[in-house]
């Protein structure tokens, strides 16, 4: 029997849903993380916008299986990695230990980081909750000049729409960029279970602005493309994330 579960977990008014939504999939994500072809993509492009992360401060916010955090860290920057979900810190532990590296790990709600004004030289938030409570939370924790860097699905990805068949070289169909419907992402995380998330996504003009309220002035936007090695190991999202973007980076700074 398969068991399907819904949880909302975009809303800040009901982290719990998250956390347990998040708990039970913490195996499920990190196995899916470790050489995947999202973050073959994201982490090239997020590694150039940060530049020298030697001895740098970074909060890495819903830092989940903790991939980036790592990454980070062999990199030289003091790294405090924060999630709602203690099972996807768990995994964080291990990612750190087995790359034999220091993280700080904490589990903390993002709308409420237990760190006092000004301590982050730099901040980022990598496929994790995006509002703007928690954009005033990072800008809160930097530093006066300090770096926010939000990479985030891309708005036409997420876009009501579908892929006109599986083929390689197949169009995606946007049908309504402007629709405000709650999407679901089903995710099928065992034999036996099933969990369907339920968010809301932003348009590029609600993201730009919402970080601009927030304090940020916004230097790059980046939407990575795949680089040719992913070709050969991944062909369809190669052909997929060639020709539409699946990512877009911002990386802000807030004002002195
Ligand atoms: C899609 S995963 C991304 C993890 C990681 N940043 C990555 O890119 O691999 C989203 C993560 O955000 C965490 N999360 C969701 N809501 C949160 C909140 N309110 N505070 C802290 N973490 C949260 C989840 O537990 C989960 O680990």
């Amino acid at each position: 029997m398969n068991n399907n579960e819904k949880f909302r977990v975009y809303d800040y008014d009901i982290p719990e849903q998250a956390e347990e939504a998040w708990d039970k999939l913490a195996n499920w994500y990190s196995a899916r993380k470790k050489g995947s072809y999202e973050f073959k993509i994201q982490l090239p492009a997020i590694l150039n916008l940060l530049g020298n992360l030697h001895g740098k401060s970074l909060i890495d916010i819903g830092c989940g299986p903790g991939n980036y955090s790592v990454e980070f860290a062999k990199r030289g920057a003091n790294v405090l990695g924060i999630d709602l979900s203690q099972k996807m810190l768990d995994k964080a532990r291990n990612n750190a230990k087995m790359a034999d590296v220091k993280l700080t790990l904490q589990k903390a709600d993002a709308h409420l980081i237990r760190y006092p004004d000004n301590s982050f030289d730099i901040a980022v938030i990598i496929l994790a909750i995006l509002n703007e409570k928690i954009i005033k939370e990072a800008a809160r924790v930097l530093k006066p000049g300090g770096l926010l860097l939000i990479s985030d699905t891309h708005p036409t990805l997420e876009a009501k729409g579908h892929w006109k068949s599986n083929k390689i070289g197949t169009p995606r169909i946007i049908e309504d960029y402007f629709s405000r419907e709650k999407k679901k992402w089903q995710i099928n995380y065992d034999t036996e279970h099933t969990i369907t998330l339920e968010y809301y996504t932003q348009t590029i003009e609600q993201s730009v602005n919402m970080i601009a309220d927030a304090g940020f002035k916004i230097l790059r936007i980046v939407e990575p493309k795949p680089r040719k090695d992913l070709k050969k190991n991944d062909p369809r999202h190669y052909d997929k994330c060639s020709r539409i973007p699946y990512f877009i980076i911002y990386l802000t700074q807030k004002h002195m």
